[in-house]
């Protein structure tokens, strides 16, 4: 690409009245306090990184923070195990022993994982302080940082202590993910195929054609791919903030996902890879009903192959198992398994009316590794 082809940075919003907000995407926003000064509540930074990611951005991350401000930074071990409200603490004991206040700002550099506790602790802070996404993985950059869904895992569940607390900004440096792993960045493909699959049948018809060009980090195409999923997010987000209807539709495969990577171990399966055979299922369950024919079945497969993801569930994990974990699932109501399925390929909707039997009958019989 040359220098005229060079991608521009483009800026949605969160529409949430006074609270909204910027999603600014771009290759090469990191180290720019353009991008970062207009967000931040006061002199106070607190910086929140993991081992793995601190070595490639946490000092271009500084470059964009003026000499006049605090900067201090928390770099927590890696990895979804980690997710946990012992590390919270650690972000908070960072803050208490720096004497940081009220009008602190943290910053979330990093995966999901990262801005999940980052946004928790700044949920908690003091009652709530102000925070800033800045997401390296693509998992990250077309969903966790934008929505204000933030929280920790429990033992027993996924997430299953959180907060709604919405960020100052998004800050997407597409650049970033030049340094992620594949496997990585076919779990965040996973989510992207989300979005068409509940949203917009035309963005899936776009997906099948640039799936190669997006597993090869085209920049234009990924920051296509990014610009259009954060739309999607945005408008869920600023329908529903608070998952009262319509923004439950994002968890698309996640049911079956989270009882895949709780049962499996947090970690073992990516979260996106258990989003992806999730979303199998949820699409041979959505045939099963009637709702997609076979042809739209296979389609669906085919993309989620062609993006690097599984779509058998695990081997030894039988459908008690499913069962077992999907009744922890945070959309129930009633002690009924409410599931997200399609009526058509860009059309999603909620269901909880399938019988337990026929529930189990169909996780039976789907195909494992
Ligand atoms: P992650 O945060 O664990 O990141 C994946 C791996 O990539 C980690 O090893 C990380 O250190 C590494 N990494 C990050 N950026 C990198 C880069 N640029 N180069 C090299 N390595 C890099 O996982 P994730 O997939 O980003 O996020 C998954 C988490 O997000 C889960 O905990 C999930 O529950 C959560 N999530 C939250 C929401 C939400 O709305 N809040 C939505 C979806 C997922
Ligand atoms: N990732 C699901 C949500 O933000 O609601």
């Amino acid at each position: 690409m040359s220098a005229d082809d060079a991608v521009q940075p483009r800026t949605l919003t969160v529409d949430l009245g006074e609270r909204s907000y910027p999603i600014h995407i771009g290759p090469g926003l990191l180290g720019a306090s353009r991008w970062l000064r207009p967000y931040l509540a006061g002199r106070q930074v607190m910086i929140v990184t993991n081992e793995t990611v601190a070595p490639h951005y946490l000092a271009a991350l500084k470059r964009g923070l003026d000499d006049d401000l605090t900067v201090r930074e928390v770099i927590l071990p890696d990895g979804e195990a980690t997710k946990t409200l012992a590390s919270v603490e650690r972000i908070w004991d960072a803050l208490l022993a720096e004497g940081f206040n009220r009008r602190c700002t943290l910053i979330a550099l990093g995966g999901g994982v990262i801005g999940d506790m980052t946004g928790y602790a700044a949920a908690c802070y003091q009652r709530g302080v102000a925070f800033v996404q800045v997401p390296t993985t693509l998992l990250a950059q077309v969903d966790s940082s934008v929505g204000g869904k933030t929280g920790v895992n429990h033992p027993r569940g996924k997430n299953m202590i959180g907060a709604f607390w919405q960020p100052r900004a998004v800050l997407i440096d597409t650049a970033t993910l030049a340094s992620l792993p594949g496997r990585e960045l076919s779990a965040g493909l996973a989510e992207v195929i989300k979005y068409g699959l509940i949203r917009d049948r035309d963005f899936l018809a776009w997906l099948e054609a640039h799936m190669a060009a997006l597993r090869g980090l085209d920049d234009t195409a990924l920051s296509e791919a990014i610009r259009r999923s954060c739309e999607i997010k945005a408008e869920v987000v600023a329908e529903d903030e608070t998952e009262q209807g319509v923004r439950a539709h994002l968890n698309l495969g996640h049911t079956f996902g989270h009882a895949i990577e709780a049962h499996q171990g947090y970690g073992a399966w990516l979260h996106g890879e258990a989003v992806g055979t999730g979303m199998a299922m949820a699409t041979a369950l959505s045939q099963r009903l009637g709702w997609l024919d076979a042809q739209a079945v296979s389609r669906v497969e085919a993309l989620l192959r062609a993006a690097g993801l599984p779509v058998a569930a695990p081997a030894g994990m039988d459908a008690e198992a499913f069962i077992a974990r999907m009744r922890l699932d945070k959309k129930n109501l009633d002690e009924r398994i409410r599931l997200v399925l399609l009526r058509s390929l860009g059309e999603a909707c909620l269901h909880d009316e399938l019988p337990a039997a026929e529930l189990e009958a169909f996780i039976a019989a789907f195909p494992r590794h």
